[in-house]
């Protein structure tokens, strides 16, 4: 690897990633039909609404599997808030000014972090109240209607939160996608974006 670029995901982890965009985004397109009927004609897409149903709950086992999959390989650094994330918090990591902050920031800032717990929290409340809907006979008729509701709910919001990261991910941030293409990202941009995280593993190595 050229000398100015530095690990920033492994091979496993990038695999992991696009598996649960793809798969989330195979659940957007196979459940909007499900979703309202304005959005029937996405059944199209998949040949019917049976189909559509079908590749619905296959992209789902594989997202609900590989979503908390991420989640526990990256908890420990999402579930906790350092000194430099709360001055990132009360400054709103500088989103809405046009001053150029520069925050002492670990491998994710907390926007990241609230992201991927949403995810998380998303995806359990969405993997629940899936299991509701698929086997509507076992269950009481109030617990499917409640489950449809919430599930529409959650992934209108995990919608929402998607179209932001990836908007931050790509164009908003440039030089942030390659971490995920190809794994590596240059020192100039580690260190704008996450001094601490660059000082503790590469800085030495320099
Ligand atoms: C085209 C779609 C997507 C693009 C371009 C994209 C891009 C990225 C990039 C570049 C990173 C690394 C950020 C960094 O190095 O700091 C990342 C991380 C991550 N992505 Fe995605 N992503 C996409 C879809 C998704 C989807 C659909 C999900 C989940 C539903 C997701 C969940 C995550 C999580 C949890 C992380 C790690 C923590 C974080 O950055 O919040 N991504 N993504």
């Amino acid at each position: 690897m050229n000398k100015n670029r530095i690990e920033r995901f492994t091979t496993k982890e990038r695999v992991l990633h696009w598996v649960v965009a793809l798969s989330f985004f195979t659940l957007v397109l196979s459940g909007l039909g499900l979703f309202s009927q304005m959005f029937n004609g996405y059944f199209n897409l998949f040949g019917g609404g049976q189909n559509a149903i079908m590749v619905h709950k296959l992209a789902a086992l594989i997202f609900f599997v590989t979503s908390l999959m991420m989640f526990f390989h990256n908890r420990t650094e999402i579930t906790t808030l350092t000194e430099n994330d709360w001055s990132w918090i009360r400054k709103k990591g500088c989103y809405l000014t046009k001053e150029d902050c520069q925050f002492n920031m670990g491998k994710f800032n907390p926007g990241q972090k609230l992201f991927a717990l949403s995810i998380a929290v998303a995806t359990v409340i969405l993997g629940i109240t899936g299991i509701f809907i698929w086997f509507p006979t076992f269950f009481p008729r109030i617990v499917v209607q409640l489950s449809l509701m919430l599930h529409g709910l959650m992934f209108v919001c995990a919608l929402m939160f998607t179209v932001v990261h990836v908007y931050l991910g790509s164009v908003g941030n440039p030089g942030t996608l390659e971490s995920m293409l190809w794994g590596n990202v240059t020192r100039t941009w580690a260190k704008h974006h996450h001094a601490r995280w660059y000082k503790e593993n590469f800085e030495k190595n320099r």
